[in-house]
């Protein structure tokens, strides 16, 4: 078996992780520096979000010069001790590679926009629209996907923000200078990436096609043989439009493509069909269910999951579909333990694993996310109330995610002693990691243990390549199922609200495995608390 279907993946963002030379931003450094706390917590994958030269705009996701370091974040020589010192402790490093766009500082886009003769023009997708916009295409974030180039007098595409121009993926020296980026950091002793938007890159804007054009696949595979099929890496694809049927495509058990993606299609359940992600919109549990069901049932032998809540771009679990206030811990450790025991690679997003909550930011000079800066113009302009707008930010706003790591009750957070870039979240007076550390009741060491079920457990086998069945489909609260492989049986039961359930004909078990209760008492039939969770084992 692969051996990262046994990996747990921890994604960094380096920005907010840890800053060790004050200047506000975290760096590799800091990084290196808690690899110790990494290797503690279990975790074997480090996916570490953009460090690349970028002018910042999107974070990092505008990327001026793949061969090289942000400034803020360190050099290449820090960069290979990071690799060396990770290696060390068993930990890989993930690359983020974003490959749809370059940002606008980025020589080829220099030269492209210079001239439309320029060699590297083709690089780009420019339209020549006598001054007009090609079409009303909008960009992900908002105002039009279309900016005047005035130098050539075309438009250039630019799916996110301005000074993100897209690539032409149908112009072979692109996919070439792309595969000489990825063998360069395999060359470096990384051991996997994870592809930002990939499913955009076979657009085809004669036609208007964005996601999935029909050279996709081709063009995945041919990256793939020319750089990390056969290389035993780890490979996600960033695939926002993906059904279970594309899923199976992408993660052809061949090793064609990808060893996974990214699917969201639980994560946009709380968001209504045509509608936008600012529109909120409650979840649905039976649905969640299904879906998450379906992923489960389709790839098992057929492609393989990757295993979700959270990421940089989303809001933060316990928050969102947890309950962060009364039952922080109990939502934090249930939602975990659900995911935890399916199938597929999970990745943990930093300071998920200490239940770090939402931001209510109260001005907006705090925000930082360039999507919900221009959604406040934007919707202001559209006659949208600032409380409602503020209302969304609150409950799906990126920012929420990009707050400093808590990690401990010190200044800021014991992230940095200087201000940092991003507000910290004031409750890490009570919510940080060395409070939780060696505390069995805590958030962080749950985590712990269910790394270490995957990975190193007599139950190892049965979550890697087990059977999945889902039982109760059809109760309102509960989100349980089976896991069975070779005679032996986890059943994983989850109270997903904060109400009781009672099960009174519940079949008998042999061990308790895991609770997020400290006294689970399972005596006559099965009673759940809120948000209780337990997992059980049971030979067949
Ligand atoms: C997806 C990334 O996760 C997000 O942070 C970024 O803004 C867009 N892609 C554009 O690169």
């Amino acid at each position: 078996m692969e051996w990262w279907k046994k990996a747990v993946v921890y994604q960094i963002y380096p920005r907010s992780f840890m800053d060790t030379n004050q200047d506000s931003i975290g760096d590799i450094q800091g990084i290196i520096s808690r690899l110790d706390y990494l290797k503690y917590l279990g975790i074997n994958v480090i996916w570490l979000c953009p460090v690349y030269a970028s002018p910042n705009e999107d974070n990092g996701y505008d990327i001026s010069d793949y061969y090289d370091l942000s400034k803020e974040y360190g050099s290449m020589k820090d960069m290979e001790e990071l690799i060396f010192e990770a290696k060390k402790r068993d930990i890989f490093l993930m690359m983020d590679i974003v490959a749809n766009h370059t940002s606008k500082e980025h020589r080829w886009f220099i030269e492209a926009s210079s001239d439309e003769n320029n060699l590297y023009h083709e690089y780009y997708v420019f339209k020549d629209n006598n001054g007009v916009l090609p079409s009303d295409l909008q960009s992900v974030f908002l105002d039009s996907a279309w900016e005047l180039n005035p130098a050539t007098n075309e438009y250039y595409l630019h799916l996110f923000a301005k000074g993100q121009p897209d690539l032409n993926w149908h112009h072979e020296p692109v996919r070439k200078s792309i595969y000489d980026i990825l063998n360069f950091w395999i060359d470096k002793g990384i051991k996997g990436f994870r592809f930002d938007v990939i499913d955009l890159i076979a657009k085809d804007m004669d036609h208007d096609i964005i996601g999935d054009g029909p050279l996709l696949h081709p063009y995945i595979k041919e990256m793939a043989k020319n750089t990390f099929k056969d290389k035993d890496l780890i490979t996600v694809g960033e695939t926002w439009g993906a059904t279970v049927e594309k899923a199976k495509m992408y993660s052809n058990p061949d090793h064609s493509e990808f060893s996974m993606i990214f699917n969201f299609a639980h994560i946009l359940l709380d968001q209504e069909e045509g509608k936008e992600k600012w529109d909120l919109y409650p979840l649905d549990l039976i649905k969640l269910k299904q879906t998450l069901n379906e992923q489960q049932q389709e790839l098992y032998q057929a492609g393989w999951n990757s295993l979700f809540w959270n990421n940089h771009d989303l809001p933060r679990i316990v928050s969102r579909w947890g309950n962060d206030q009364e039952y922080r811990v109990e939502s934090a450790k249930m939602l975990a333990t659900l995911l935890h025991f399916m199938q597929g690679t999970p990745y943990i997003y930093q300071g998920e694993e200490i239940g770090m909550t939402n931001m209510k930011f109260e001005n907006l000079e705090d925000l930082r996310d360039i999507e919900s800066l221009n959604m406040i113009k934007q919707r202001l302009k559209l006659g949208y109330d600032l409380p409602s707008i503020m209302k969304s930010i609150h409950a799906k706003g990126r920012d929420n995610a990009r707050t400093p790591y808590q990690w401990n009750n010190k200044v800021y957070a014991g992230f940095s002693e200087e201000k940092p870039w991003i507000k910290c979240n004031p409750n890490y007076v009570t919510i940080n990691m060395e409070s939780q550390k060696n505390d069995p009741d805590s958030i962080l060491e749950h985590y712990k243990t269910l790394i270490w079920f995957r990975r190193k457990s007599l139950y190892s086998d049965v979550i890697a390549r087990g059977t999945f069945k889902l039982i109760y489909q059809d109760h309102p609260d509960l989100f349980a199922y089976q896991r069975s492989y070779q005679g032996k049986c986890l059943t994983v039961l989850c109270n997903f609200h904060n109400t009781r359930i009672s099960l009174p004909d519940f079949v008998s078990h042999e061990r308790l495995l895991l609770s997020n209760y400290k006294d689970s008492n399972m005596t006559k039939g099965l009673n759940l608390r809120p948000y209780e969770s337990i997992v059980l084992f049971s030979n067949q």
